[in-house]
């Protein structure tokens, strides 16, 4: 019987953790309100969203930054936000092939007279690269790289479920309001962008170098900008990216109202899927692989009884 209570104490507190954790364990500040949908153990990401976030990631962060880790096909394949089972190979997906075709990319094999041409990317294709090299991202960005997205959510968290995603959803979303940024003559005769603080603790002026902005979730550390109470320097630090949303900036196909929030929200669970495109699949085979584990092991410990009842010991 000791052994049976052992078992019973050890799922007892597995049952209990697994709760513990699905029940905001793993929520941590700065996740959305109501947290991720694929946070714990049986979560589950939403798909309609990263739909939407692919369109984003299309329509706005394309135009910097690539995900080369990532092919077409994946949005098609299963776990992927435009899997089809009428299609079980993502390569004849209608819908893949057509967002395919819509970017044009470099040929890696060349032609007749040895010369690379341009062609409608397939569904077999990396994503598109905004930039040739790293030398012509930084010369268009102003010596700024953007970074890589494929799996910048991995890069950005750290190991809290979700973390990567909340930091890349509260960055884009979390530029100050521009009629805060104000411009006046700098010392050296240009102008320059200034922030007002003023509430209950911050009192003065952050000044933005030129080319960056401010954004308080972005790292860093802005006390040389700062016009102010050494106390109560604000948070965050100065970024190249240029606040890039704005209410309605994409259209969305599913007729999702495209305010900053959503918007921020779906590219963010976009990302947090390029990172880890099988986790749905991983998560939905876990829970059945733990149930059938427990139903085991008790077959296994009444069976063990029963060969063994007429044994004394
Ligand atoms: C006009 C070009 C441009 C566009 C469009 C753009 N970015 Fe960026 N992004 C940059 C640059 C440049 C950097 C590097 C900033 C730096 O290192 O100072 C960057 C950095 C980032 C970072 C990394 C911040 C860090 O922690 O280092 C993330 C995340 C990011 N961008 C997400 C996005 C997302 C999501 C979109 C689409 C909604 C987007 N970007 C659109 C230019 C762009």
């Amino acid at each position: 019987m000791k052994l049976l209570r052992t078992l019973f104490a050890g799922f007892s507190a597995l049952a209990i953790a697994t709760t513990a954790h699905a029940a905001g364990g793993s929520k941590h500040a700065d996740a959305p309100e109501g947290g991720w949908p694929f946070a714990g153990p049986v979560g589950k990401l939403e798909m309609d969203s990263v739909q939407r976030g692919y369109q984003v990631y299309r329509e706005v962060c394309a135009a910097c930054h690539g995900m080369k880790l990532l092919s077409y096909r994946n949005l098609g394949e299963k776990g992927g936000p435009f899997y089809d089972y009428e299609y079980p190979n993502a390569n004849d997906n209608p819908l893949v092939k057509e967002f395919a075709a819509m970017d044009e990319i470099l040929d890696p094999v060349p032609n007749d007279s040895g010369d690379y041409d341009y062609r409608p990317a397939r569904p077999s294709d990396p994503f598109r690269s905004p930039y040739p090299n790293e030398q012509a991202a930084r010369a268009a960005n102003g010596g700024a790289y953007p970074p890589d997205l494929s799996v910048i959510t991995k890069a950005r968290g750290h190991g809290a479920d979700g973390e990567g995603a909340s930091y890349v959803y509260r960055l884009i979303k979390g530029y100050p309001d521009p009629e805060t940024i104000l411009t006046r003559e700098g010392e050296d005769g240009l102008n320059e962008n200034y922030i007002k603080f003023d509430d209950d603790k911050t009192h003065g002026e952050l000044v933005q170098p030129l080319g960056q902005y401010y954004n308080p979730y972005m790292p860093g550390d802005v006390t040389a900008q700062w016009d102010g109470d050494p106390r109560h320097v604000p948070y965050g630090g100065f970024l190249a990216m240029a606040p890039q949303l704005t209410d309605g900036r994409v259209e969305y196909m599913d007729g999702t109202e495209a305010t900053v929030d959503q918007m921020a929200y779906d590219i963010a669970q976009f990302l947090q899927w390029a990172g880890d495109p099988k986790q749905s699949q991983r998560k939905s085979l876990g829970l059945p692989v733990m149930i059938y584990l427990v139903l085991l092991s008790l077959l296994l410990w009444f069976s063990y009884q029963r060969i063994w009842r007429k044994v004394g010991h």
